[in-house]
């Protein structure tokens, strides 16, 4: 790493998206001339474990701390060219059960950043946000241009945070960017959602609880692909703009858990009925067109090839998922 090398600030680096992507950034295909640092609290969801294989290179430092904390924030931001801000409360079950915490660290934290990030003039922001900020939609696709209309807490707290980023931009002026993405799947993803709660409770011979009908239907994305979006939008992205990152399988709940079942050699008897969500949105759907017109973006992943693989990294990695709660 040379002394010139641009600083980036990587909050939730420690999770499940944010790993993956500085594992990338690190990796053969990132810039190679790059010093990331890594903000995560370590929750529950968070683990220094995730960035294990990189914690000895000098170009990765890791701070334990809040995005809620504007000292440490501040501090961080002086020194940083940019930052991607991945630290959120991500799970919509919990908001469900309790949304101040989805608030604070959604919103709260996500303008703690961008007051930092205008007082020390970092030079571009990316947010990572999700499609669910939209609500619902039964036919079509979103575009960018959709008004935000979010049903759970932890949607709306994420609503709240784009909002806040589009604030500093129009107010501040700060080059600030959002991609909105489908559901992630691939290694190391917390087993509280559906696609490493289901493969860890199979490979251990449980059943899977399914919401309802079955019939809501998810666009997937592979993580890796989703991170190759996040770095398209960070270096060529326009400031001020959302970016949709949509993977381009669109599945009913009932048809992922028939993959998984087969993916893992269990019959049909391992699933148990549960009644639904509150408020389970049935749809979500993005037009990437913008992404893939401006920037290039195409995932590159085959769900059927993506789905094979991270079964395969849950069968070969129990010691990472058995000491979590499922
Ligand atoms: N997983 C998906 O399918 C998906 C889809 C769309 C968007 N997103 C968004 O992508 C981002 C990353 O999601 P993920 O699935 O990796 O989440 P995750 O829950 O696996 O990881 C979140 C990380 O943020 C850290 N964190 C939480 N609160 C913090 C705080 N106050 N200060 C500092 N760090 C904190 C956690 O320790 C953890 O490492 C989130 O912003 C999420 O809203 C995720």
């Amino acid at each position: 790493m040379t002394s010139t090398a641009p600083r980036l600030l990587v909050t939730g680096g420690a999770g499940f998206i944010g790993s993956a992507y500085v594992r990338m950034l690190l990796g053969p295909e990132g810039p190679g001339d790059i010093a990331v640092t890594v903000l995560d609290k370590l929750t529950y969801a968070g683990s220094l474990g995730n960035l294990e294989p990189l914690l000895g290179d000098p170009r990765l430092e890791f701070v334990r701390g809040d995005v809620c904390a504007p000292g440490l924030v501040g501090r961080l931001a002086a020194g940083h060219d940019g930052i991607v801000h991945f630290a959120a409360e991500s799970h919509v079950d919990r908001s469900i059960d309790g949304g101040t915490g989805f608030a604070r660290t959604n919103a709260l934290g996500t303008q703690t950043l961008l007051d930092a990030a205008v007082r020390h003039g970092v030079r571009t922001f990316v947010h990572v946000s999700t499609d669910e900020v939209y609500g619902s939609i039964d036919r079509g696709s979103w575009t960018e241009d959709q008004p935000l209309a979010p049903n759970s807490p932890y949607a709306a707290s994420k609503a709240a945070a784009d909002l806040l980023v589009l604030a500093a931009h129009r107010t501040h002026g700060l080059d600030a960017r959002i991609t909105r993405c489908s559901n992630n799947y691939g290694p190391r993803q917390f087993p509280e959602k559906i696609v490493p709660l289901f493969v860890t409770r199979l490979l251990d011979g449980h059943d899977v609880p399914l919401y309802g009908d079955g019939a809501c239907v998810r666009d997937w994305l592979h993580v890796d692909d989703h991170c190759r979006g996040i770095e398209l939008v960070r270096t060529q992205g326009r400031p001020g703009r959302a970016y949709h990152l949509g993977g381009g399988t669109e599945l009913t709940n009932e048809e992922l858990t028939g993959l998984l079942l087969d993916a893992c050699g269990a019959g049909r008897e391992r699933v148990r009925h549960v009644p639904d969500r509150k408020g389970h949105d049935r749809r979500y759907s993005l037009d990437w067109t913008r992404a893939r017109d401006e920037l290039g973006y195409r995932p590159r992943t085959g769900f059927a090839a993506g789905l094979a693989a991270t079964v395969a990294w849950y069968r070969e990695n129990r010691s990472w998922w058995e000491p979590l709660p499922r």
